[in-house]
């Protein structure tokens, strides 16, 4: 399966969309990192800016969404409070994402366009804005390869994207044993040919981005990730607690006839948390960019209720943590079983244990790495 034919988050504006759910879940993490984002702009954009300059912002992984425009806005706004008096710029910012996106949705939400001087304030409370200063592309393509021209990008970000593999590693997909994603009670090989994968593919993403980024242009990123100093195999935390979660729903549907066993064990989710040692070490190894800042950020809850009233709101809870995995998973899930009518049995299963387990969910929480990176 290559992951990037069928890698999408789920489209559109109903309940089991990105648009929404990302609405809250995500938006939390974008909102923490908001700040980290600003001061990295703030201490480091040193651009000099001749009149009429065209400063060029690419979001690799937009996505669809509200979050995708408050950051492009974030960004937009730091830079310009660093712009020195007398100098001029115009922006654009293109959002990038795997052909499959919903970049039309994406287009249709975006807020009209406004002179920089006349931009409009936000409500303060990190609400979509009410119009743009900035001139928006949408570019089709993975992130793992070079996709604009040698030296035009100043800031190039990355939300929530880069734990997604290019591919499961091909000696996981040879691997035949009822696990979705590396666990503490896989083979050692395992975790290693993930942390592999991760490697090959985060460097191909910086190497792209090396060629296309300006000399002291920024790249921003933050992943879902892990602590360092933890094991791979049993601290891949929010992956982990998902990848249970799948694998309780494929044995449901091996026990019930709807699928062979060898469906559900050949299902391995292509992605991995790195700790910041590790995203360290290859930024190191790539060596074109300098390594500002990196840290880990937490904990964030991963299912949009964080509270359930025994009795009232468990199927509420259940019906919540399928939607959103709905508008992560449906896509790849589908293309693995092949129907729709057995992807709604898997995610219905998905809701079913929520609903009955639910404390055991309300505890999931996403632990991210963020990092700023300097090009040479
Ligand atoms: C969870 S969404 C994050 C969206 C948004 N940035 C946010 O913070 O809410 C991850 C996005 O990364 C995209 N993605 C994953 N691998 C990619 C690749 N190799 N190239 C480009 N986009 C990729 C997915 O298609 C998806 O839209």
């Amino acid at each position: 399966m290559e992951v990037e034919n069928v890698l999408a988050m789920k489209g559109g504006h109903k309940d089991s969309s990105y648009t929404v759910n990302s609405l809250s879940v995500q938006i939390k993490m974008v909102r923490a990192v908001k700040p980290i984002l600003e001061r990295g702009i703030h201490e480091n954009m040193r651009l000099k800016l001749n009149e009429g300059s065209i400063f060029r912002i690419a979001d690799f992984g937009c996505a669809t969404g509200w979050n995708t425009l408050l950051v492009a806005d974030t960004i937009v706004r730091a830079v310009q409070c660093t712009i020195a008096e007398g100098e001029e710029a115009e922006f654009v910012v293109y959002f990038v994402d795997l052909p499959s996106n919903d970049f039309n949705s994406l287009l249709r939400m975006m807020p009209p366009t406004q002179q920089v001087c006349a931009y409009a304030e936000n409500d303060g409370d990190n609400n979509p804005v009410a119009a743009r200063s900035y001139f928006a592309a949408a570019v089709c393509g993975s992130h793992f390869r070079r996709l604009f021209p040698r030296k035009t990008l100043h800031i190039c970000h990355s939300s929530l994207s880069l734990q997604w593999l290019s591919k499961v590693p091909e000696s996981v997909q040879q691997t035949s044993s009822p696990h979705v994603y590396v666990s503490s009670d896989c083979e050692e090989a395992v975790g290693a040919a993930y942390l592999q994968q991760f490697d090959t593919d985060f460097t191909s993403f910086l190497t792209a981005r090396a060629e296309e980024t300006v000399d002291g242009g920024c790249v921003f990123i933050s992943l879902v990730g892990r602590n360092g100093g933890t094991h791979i195999m049993e601290e891949q935390g929010t992956l982990g607690d998902i990848a249970c979660h799948f694998e309780y729903a494929f044995q449901e549907l091996v026990n019930e006839g709807f699928i062979e066993k060898d469906k559900w064990e050949s299902f391995n989710l292509p992605w991995f948390g790195p700790s910041p040692e590790e995203l360290e070490s290859i930024v190191k190894r790539q060596g074109a960019f300098r390594l500002e800042s990196v840290r880990v950020l937490g904990e964030f809850p991963l299912h949009s209720m964080t509270e359930v009233s025994r009795g009232e709101e468990e199927e509420a809870f259940g019906r919540s943590v399928a939607n959103h995995y709905r508008s992560l998973f449906e896509n790849i899930v589908e293309a693995h079983l092949g129907c729709e009518r057995l992807t709604d049995e898997f995610f219905s299963r998905i809701c079913k244990r929520a609903t009955d387990k639910f404390e055991e969910y309300l505890s999931n929480q996403i632990e991210l790495v963020v990092a700023l990176l300097i090009k040479k």
